[in-house]
């Protein structure tokens, strides 16, 4: 049983069949569309008038070609670990033998623009991408409230459609969260020249139809309001089989919980990151892919630890930005020039590779992913070195 139809979800479904399961498999998903992909959602799909869904494998392949039973439209709400079984919100009861929680996270709330009146969107699916392209096409003015890759990859598909925006991020800084500052300065200006305005340091305390109003006294006119400040766990089964929530949901490198016979996988997974020192959910298109993999295999007997450092992408612009393990709390080496707009940094604690963030160079970014990996340890003096060919680390 796999409550939630994700990349999690789908692929843990997927993963079960390749390695020769064959007994049954429910995927019971809250929303009316097989497992899709999400990351296009804030970016192709805004950008491309006609760039349509992308979908892990069609509906009717689920049940003919995986002999999967794909329940969509059935949010999981209720579960018991005795009986072994979960009710959807429309009350119906499954009995199961084993449990994937893969229902992932939902985009928190601003609550100050709760009954505001004015038009407040988030994006997260398929119908917030689709309302999201309408509106960059037809609005001029739009607030982004947070400086995260939702926000700014929004920011980018609303200021290339002619768009005023305005992004409002409480941090001092854009992508706080996995950027080093040079990083962030540079994000910032690239938005600068085409447009987009930022207001640091400050938050949205209210809002009328004509606009917001902001923590620092300043009021801004919008016709849309664009929140893009986070996620969180949507509350679902877990806490009902006695698994409550830890800011995530706790597993062991094999995906189990504490509950015999649940599993969990995804944004949703409360796990040992090696990188960042201590339990993190990792909210990324890669781990939703790759720790559901792996741990669908531990649901049918197999034990393999799943280790993959957190890695993900962004696109603004011209800028291809991509991060693996953790940028925080480190020292950065510079590779290669930051003028020239193709470079890397990476992080170091000690003499452990725990970061590294790549911009406009991807085939870097792909060596250095195996160097964390692998936990290799390279010297700062190779590392800083142009000429240090990456290879060599992991020999
Ligand atoms: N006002 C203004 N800014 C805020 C507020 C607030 N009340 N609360 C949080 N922020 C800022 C944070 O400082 C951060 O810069 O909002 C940003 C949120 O960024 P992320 O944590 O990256 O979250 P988001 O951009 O919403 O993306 C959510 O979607 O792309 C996926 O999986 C990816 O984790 C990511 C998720």
């Amino acid at each position: 049983m796999i409550a939630g139809a994700g990349q999690a979800g789908g692929r843990a479904a997927e993963a079960l069949r390749a390695r020769g399961f064959q007994g049954a498999i429910t995927v019971l998903g809250e929303e009316a569309h097989p497992p899709y992909e999400r990351p296009q959602l804030s970016k192709a799909m805004l950008h491309s008038p006609d760039a349509s869904v992308t979908y892990i494998k069609q509906a009717r392949d689920w049940s003919d070609v995986l002999n999967v039973r794909l329940e969509t439209g059935a949010a999981v709400i209720d579960g018991d670990a005795d009986r072994r079984t979960v009710t959807t919100a429309d009350g119906r009861c499954f009995i199961f033998d084993r449990l994937l929680i893969a229902t992932g996270t939902r985009p928190r709330k601003l609550a100050a623009l709760e009954g505001s009146g004015i038009e407040i969107q988030y994006l997260r699916n398929v119908e917030d991408a689709l309302r999201f392209r309408r509106s960059v096409q037809h609005r001029s003015r739009i607030v982004i409230v947070g400086g995260g890759v939702i926000g700014l990859e929004a920011a980018c598909a609303a200021a290339r459609n002619g768009c005023r925006v305005t992004v409002i991020e409480n941090e001092t800084r854009l992508l706080a969260r996995a950027f080093p500052p040079l990083v962030s300065d540079l994000v910032a200006a690239k938005h600068r020249s085409h447009g987009v305005a930022f207001v640091f340091g400050a938050t949205v305390t209210g809002a009328t139809l004509a606009g917001v109003q902001l923590s620092n006294g300043e009021t801004i006119e919008a016709d849309l309001v664009l929140v893009g400040i986070g996620v969180e766990p949507v509350p679902t089964v877990a806490e009902r089989l006695g698994l409550p929530s830890q800011g995530g949901i706790a597993v062991d490198a094999c995906g189990r919980t504490e509950a015999s016979d649940v599993f969990c996988a995804g944004d949703a997974a409360l796990q040992w990151s090696r990188c960042h020192g201590r339990a993190i959910r990792v909210e990324t298109w890669a781990n939703a892919q790759n720790q559901a993999i792996s741990v669908a295999t531990n649901m049918i007997g197999e034990t393999k630890a799943y280790n993959d450092p957190p890695w993900f992408w962004t696109d603004q612009y011209d800028l291809n930005i991509q991060v693996a393990g953790d940028m925080l709390d480190s020292d950065h080496i510079v590779r290669g020039d930051e003028r020239s707009g193709k470079f890397s940094v990476i992080a170091m604690r000690g003499s452990d590779v725990v970061g590294a963030l790549s911009v406009n160079v991807a085939k870097e970014m792909a060596m250095l992913r195996r160097v964390i990996a692998a936990n290799a340890r390279p010297s700062r003096a190779d590392l800083e070195s142009p000429a240090y060919d990456l290879r060599a680390a992991l020999k």
